[in-house]
């Protein structure tokens, strides 16, 4: 037998290929003491009483296996969305559903299309099952292009993503255009709606796109998340609307017994019935977000309009020299990491003090 070396079997080259997880930095990374987290568009504000005092109450019961099939959470979803329970698959944060998407759709040779700039997981859904990445600019006012989406499809398509809101830009679709998509994405190809920012989208006037998903006659998955309306990103609570019962068996397929623990199923279900804590979460970061643009502006930026947790905007120096200096200052942002993007940066909607503080250091960064 020939000799296989280890190099090029395990693991598996496609993997070999994919950058090393990240991980959020610390302050112990920075070594400046304290820092503003505005990096990874988490909330600044604590989950629902009600969620940590369900979720303590959950830590006595944990000699015990969680439910395996979440079933008070898909219940409380489905009587809120109207998916049938049964088609209500929940993931360990909504990121183990992107990764679910490419396992069970995309074979080595695949294609994958995705809007460009997007939520980069996108990519790993391709690139870990030998796929391959097929981009669509977004639109100038950073709305994923649904037409060039569609354009981008090719017989091997196997999964198109959308994001609405889109990361990093903020930006909604219309029904109208997800309605474009429905028809225009091919039968052979998972339209992936991923609506992890939806709760700011609707609290921002935008539409409701899942009757609309509802008319696709081709497979299709709707992405929501309990980490950003809910304030309960530590948690890792996901879930997938899934459009028929043969989709959500095959994300049924692909998924670990045990995805969703016990403390956070029970934190994930007093949060979502504490729907006077989420109005207030939304409404502060509306009020912060608005601050930030207005600042951003006043400073000579240009921010995309956005109505998500977050704010992108273009630079007229190189990201990477404002992020590094905004840490100087113990201020941590995010840029983006695309060709032609590289003066953007992004910025985490945080607490009040954090937009004070992050607009101040930011006046004294540009000055130099
Ligand atoms: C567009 C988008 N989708 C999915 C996720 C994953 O979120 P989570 O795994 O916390 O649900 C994120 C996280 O930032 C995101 O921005």
């Amino acid at each position: 037998m020939a000799e296989v070396s280890v190099e090029s079997t395990i693991p598996k080259p496609a993997l070999r290929a994919l950058p090393d997880p990240g991980r959020p930095p610390i302050e112990a990374d920075v070594g400046k003491g304290p820092i503003r987290r505005m990096n990874l568009n988490e909330s600044p504000i604590q989950p629902s009483p009600k969620a940590i005092a369900a979720m303590q109450e959950a830590c006595t019961r944990v000699n015990r296996y969680p439910d395996p099939q979440w079933r008070e959470l898909t219940a409380a979803i489905s009587g809120a969305t109207g998916i049938p329970q049964h088609r209500i698959v929940m993931g360990n944060g909504s990121d183990e559903a992107i990764v679910s998407a490419g396992r069970l759709a995309v074979s080595p040779g695949d294609e994958v299309v995705v809007p460009m700039p997007s939520f980069p997981s996108y990519n790993n859904a391709a690139a870990l099952n030998g796929g391959t990445v097929v981009t669509a600019p977004v639109k100038a006012d950073g709305s994923n292009d649904v037409d060039a989406l569609i354009a981008a499809c090719t017989p091997k398509t196997r999964i198109v993503f959308a994001a609405s809101p889109n990361n990093p830009t903020g930006a909604i679709l219309t029904s109208a255009e997800v309605a474009r998509l429905v028809a225009g994405v091919p039968d052979t190809a998972l339209l992936v709606l991923d609506e992890a920012y939806y709760e700011f989208g609707i609290h921002a006037g935008g539409e409701d796109h899942l009757k609309v998903m509802e008319t696709r006659k081709g497979p299709w998955a709707v992405f929501r998340t309990f980490s950003k309306a809910y304030g309960l990103a530590g948690i890792r609570v996901g879930y997938v609307l899934a459009g028929s019962d043969d989709i959500a068996k095959a994300f049924q397929k692909v998924r670990s017994v045990f995805n969703v623990n016990a403390v956070a199923q029970a934190g994930a279900l007093a949060a979502w019935h504490d729907t006077a804590h989420r109005e207030m979460l939304l409404e502060k970061t509306r009020i912060e977000r608005e601050r930030l643009v207005a600042g951003l502006t006043e400073l000579g930026a240009e921010p995309f309009p956005t109505v998500a947790n977050f704010v992108t905007a273009k630079m007229d120096r190189p990201a990477a020299d404002v992020c590094s200096a905004l840490l100087e200052h113990g201020v941590m942002i995010g840029r983006l990491m695309y060709p032609g993007y590289e003066n953007y940066i992004r910025v985490t909607v945080g607490s009040a003090e954090d937009t004070d503080a992050f607009l101040a250091a930011l006046k004294e960064v540009l000055a130099k």
